[in-house]
């Protein structure tokens, strides 16, 4: 169950669940518990810890105390550990009702123990810009072409990177002007996209604004307006923009681009 909920919250983890007494087979009610809740484990199978006894991992997660104080040394390396200490659901005995309601009620406790754990240890990081991800997210902008002639001089404050492994994935900025901000420049790289990053970083930039006391967002897109669309902003007259915004030389050029102008109302 641990696995698949960690599955469902990043397809691009590694996980291998084993146990030190592993079943024949995944116990039906813990199969059923998940299919509850949209996820599907049922052909997952019951696997040895001695069959991962030599490779490397970066975190071992043991979910029981048994497995706790049996689990073997790993001979590859294990950067991290964790414990956390659930209840096994297959040793309640009772009605068939019993046991469904036990393996819910572990399944709903593994999920929000390893929904924090992912959002402290595992999960994308978002943080302000550095200098040196000055070249990395130049490299991102202009596999997109949004790459602007000016890059360089302006990558600074207003810039937030989302970061996987120790590298930015994802950019977004945001230049300010009064009480206005002009969101742009919003990318995430190919092989990330569709996992909710872009997502992430627009929430990211609009509390950045908020904070900041912006009242309005605005942006032009000829590629992405209904990912903005899904984001809170919509469609305005290209004349509804502040004069400020309007007449930025890279405003304007979005207008022989036929892009679509958007807003996002913060107050
Ligand atoms: C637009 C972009 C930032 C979205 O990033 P992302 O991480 O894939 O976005 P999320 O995972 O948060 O959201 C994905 C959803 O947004 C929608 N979406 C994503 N990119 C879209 C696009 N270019 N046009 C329309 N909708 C898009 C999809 O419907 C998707 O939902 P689905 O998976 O259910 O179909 C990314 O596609 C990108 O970098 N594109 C190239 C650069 C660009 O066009 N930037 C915008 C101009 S400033």
């Amino acid at each position: 169950m641990a696995e698949g909920w960690l599955r469902s919250f990043d397809s691009e983890l590694e996980i291998r669940s084993a146990g030190t007494e592993p079943a024949a087979s995944v116990h039906a009610a813990a199969v059923a518990a998940m299919a509850e809740v949209g996820i599907d484990i049922s052909s997952a199978t019951p696997t040895s810890v001695s069959q991962f006894i030599d490779q490397d991992f970066d975190w071992l997660i043991t979910v029981c105390e048994q497995a706790r104080t049996a689990c073997p040394a790993l001979a590859g390396s294990v950067a991290q550990r964790i414990h956390f200490g659930f209840d096994d659901p297959a040793a309640v005995h009772g009605t068939p009702e019993q046991v469904r309601q036990a393996f819910r009620r572990v399944r709903d406790q593994i999920r929000i123990q390893l929904q924090r754990f992912y959002r402290e240890k595992l999960g994308p990081l978002l943080r302000d810009a550095l200098p040196q991800d000055l070249q990395p997210v130049r490299a991102l902008l202009q596999v997109c072409g949004l790459l602007e002639n000016d890059f360089e001089r302006q990558f600074g404050p207003g810039w937030t990177v989302v970061i996987r492994g120790d590298v930015p994935v994802g950019a977004a900025c945001i230049d300010t002007y009064g009480r206005f901000g002009l969101l742009r420049s919003v990318v995430v790289a190919g092989a990330h996209q569709r996992r909710g990053l872009g997502q992430l970083l627009v929430r990211n930039r609009i509390d950045w604004a908020r904070e900041r006391g912006i009242d309005s967002l605005f942006l032009a897109t000829a590629t992405a307006v209904d990912f903005f669309a899904r984001n809170g902003f919509r469609e305005v007259p290209r004349l509804a923009v502040p004069i400020e915004i309007r007449t930025l030389p890279k405003f304007e050029g979005s207008e022989t681009d036929n892009s679509t102008v958007m807003e996002f109302r913060i107050r």
